[in-house]
């Protein structure tokens, strides 16, 4: 396998208003598995088919939003070179000492210039996704999968300022590739970038916006879309607010239904999308077309997908 670098994000830490109502959402309905409360009150959740301890870490808070997401990289030498060039970069790094984040080893932290707090980490401690590694077969016991059968959590979506620089910053420093892009077509800017460091069509999106900090959503991967549609009976039967689909991603052409938890943080369930390569050309879609990029079904744009962030 040749990935190696920037894997995937493992981890993003979510504020939420109250924990009881926020714990129903992601344990019963998304389907996530609580494998541990500390200390502090967060809960933490792992979805079925990672075998990291945790990925969604849910703490109270009198506000919705996140506070920070955090990276997983191949090993401790790609992390050691990693902070020289975000140094060398001219970013300040923070180093958080193993053990700091449970069942986590050493990280490194940095604000991006859209004001989100971003760390990387080499090392969590891996509990299994309920299938043996000799022999697994091919379905955990019952009951593992459950809920909206999240499988994994897949990516981020951020909104903030500056997401030029943040894009360049993850192409040149953290050897991300572009994706697509979304232009104003009168100026060009970037209103929206989707960044690639796996063979997925994204692994996080940032979305130009005055405000620092912002969170827009996190989504979880379903293994089709036919669990997109049975993820969206699950909305139904227990009132939760949806903000849109089921429809198809002009970027990224992924599945998905927006929804919210009861905190007003939104989350999507994606399926499907292209698979990327890092010579695929990347793609760009100007306001002409912004209906069709954001959703290609109707192509409508929805001014709360543009406007509601947490
Ligand atoms: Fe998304």
């Amino acid at each position: 396998m040749a990935i190696r670098g920037v894997l995937r994000i493992g981890e993003v830490a979510v504020r939420v208003l109250e924990l009881e109502a926020a714990r129903r959402h992601y344990g019963d309905h998304v389907g996530l598995h609580e494998v541990m409360r500390d200390a502090d009150g967060r809960a933490y959740y792992k979805a079925w088919d990672e075998h990291d301890h945790h990925s969604v870490v849910l703490r109270e808070a009198d506000r919705p939003g996140m506070d920070y997401f955090a990276f997983k990289v191949f090993d401790d030498a790609t992390l050691v070179e990693l902070e020289q060039r975000i140094r060398d970069y001219g970013f300040a790094v923070e180093r958080i000492p193993k053990g700091h984040y449970p069942r986590s080893g050493r990280r490194i932290q940095f604000e991006l210039p859209g004001g989100h707090l971003m760390q990387l980490y080499a090392h969590k401690d891996q509990i299994g996704n309920g299938m043996q590694l000799r022999n697994p077969g091919t379905l955990p016991d019952e009951g593992v999968i459950r809920g909206m059968r999240a499988t994994r959590l897949d990516h981020v979506l951020l909104a903030g300022p500056r997401i030029a620089d943040t894009t360049r910053f993850f192409l040149d420093v953290l050897n991300f590739d572009l994706g697509e892009e979304l232009v104003d077509n009168d100026t060009g800017a970037q209103l929206a970038t989707f960044l690639c460091c796996s063979n997925k069509p994204h692994d996080i999106a940032f979305i130009l916006r005055e405000e620092p900090g912002r969170f827009h959503h996190l989504s979880f991967y379903l293994d089709s879309i036919e669990d997109v549609y049975r993820a969206g009976d699950i909305m139904g039967k227990h009132n939760i607010s949806v903000d849109v689909g089921p429809t198809r991603h002009g970027i990224t052409r992924g599945a998905t239904i927006y929804f919210y938890d009861p905190s007003g943080n939104r989350n999507e369930v994606f399926s499907g999308g292209y698979i990327h390569y890092p010579d695929r050309p990347h793609l760009t879609w100007d306001t002409t077309q912004l209906g069709h990029a954001a959703f290609a079904i109707d192509n409508q744009p929805r001014q709360s997908f543009f406007n509601v962030v947490t």
